[in-house]
């Protein structure tokens, strides 16, 4: 008999592909080598995809006769239009949990990046310039121990990050979430808040939201203008959940300190955003998840997804708004 077919639009670590390819026969691709034109012509002809980032709306899924399930190797899936995989009966599956702490991580990172400007200052030795300072103060920061933290989406990983600074920079957390997380107060502390409250009483904000139609430009103009002009304000999310020319005039005009930033509207970044040349912003290119043990879960995860999915077993992964699906 015929193995199943997947697209993979990733390059896999060899374990991984070799899982893979004992249940079924890979075609490689990528969206870098390959048109949009192209690729539909190769999923008219496979079972199965495995990628991160390209939109799954119904334009593709119209030329995927065969398709049965799309894995993500992200958590995020907003590259899912579900109501249309619902129409053409595919599953989509993502890679939750194993990337939690490798997240929180970065954010931790990316806060004492910003208050203690660590970046900036790299840049300053690194340039020859240390020795052109006028006084210490050109060097201080601001304390991330002891501060207020507001988290935004009190999800897996904003717990994640309310551990770490609870218990490593005795913070003082709130939270902002749909639902209230008794489990999260209890453990850190956490207090709820509405957004607003939040926004005015935090020294640092931290988006960690799911990107959706609810959450799409979350904050913007009248959102910074509640924060303190000495927040420190921190997107390890989407870019979208952001209205960025709001956030670069917010920064401009002193409505906040400073950014710290994994993700931006548009990835790659344009080397022209004016928020690369902004020495009281830190910027990284969307490496939230990106360690090596992380990664190789991540992509595990998601073959075990394809492989069960094109071969007729339940995927473990299966988005939330995909679960009444079943093969
Ligand atoms: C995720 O898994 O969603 C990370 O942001 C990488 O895209």
């Amino acid at each position: 008999m015929n193995k199943p077919r997947v697209l993979v639009l990733k390059k896999l670590p060899q374990e991984v592909e070799q899982y893979i390819s004992d249940h079924c026969e890979i075609i490689q691709a990528s969206s870098e080598t390959h048109s949009l034109e192209q690729l539909k012509q190769l999923l008219s002809d496979v079972d199965g995809l495995l990628q991160s980032g390209l939109t799954i709306d119904e334009e593709l899924l119209k030329h995927a006769s065969r398709l049965k399930i799309v894995s993500n190797v992200s958590v995020g899936y907003n590259n899912f239009d579900t109501d249309a995989m619902k129409k053409y009966g595919v599953i989509g599956t993502h890679t939750p949990d194993v990337l939690d702490d490798t997240v929180a991580d970065l954010v931790l990172a990316l806060m004492l990046a910003a208050a203690r400007r660590t970046a900036e200052l790299d840049s300053m030795v690194k340039q020859g310039k240390w020795d052109q300072l006028k006084g210490d103060e050109e060097l201080f920061g601001t304390d991330v121990h002891h501060a207020t933290l507001g988290i935004i989406g009190m999800g897996r990983i904003g717990e994640a990050v309310a551990k770490r600074a609870k218990f490593g920079f005795d913070m003082n957390i709130l939270y902002a979430n749909r639902n209230r997380k008794p489990e999260a107060e209890e453990k850190y502390g956490a207090q709820y808040r509405t957004q607003e409250q939040l926004l005015r009483e935090s020294d640092f904000v931290v988006v960690m939201a799911p990107l959706t139609a609810y959450t799409h430009q979350l904050i913007g103009k009248e959102q910074f203008q509640m924060m303190k002009p000495t927040a420190i304000f921190i997107n390890a999310s989407r870019g979208q959940l952001v209205d960025e020319k709001a956030l670069i005039k917010a920064l401009k005009e002193g409505l906040i300190q400073a950014a710290a930033l994994d993700v931006f509207e548009q990835e790659p970044v344009d080397p022209n955003n004016p928020l690369l040349a902004m020495s009281n912003v830190v910027t990284l290119p969307h490496i939230g998840s990106a360690t090596a043990k992380t990664r190789f879960d991540m992509a595990m995860m998601a073959a075990h997804n394809v492989v069960a999915g094109v071969t007729g077993d339940s995927p473990r992964n299966i988005v939330p708004e995909l679960k009444p699906i079943s093969l």
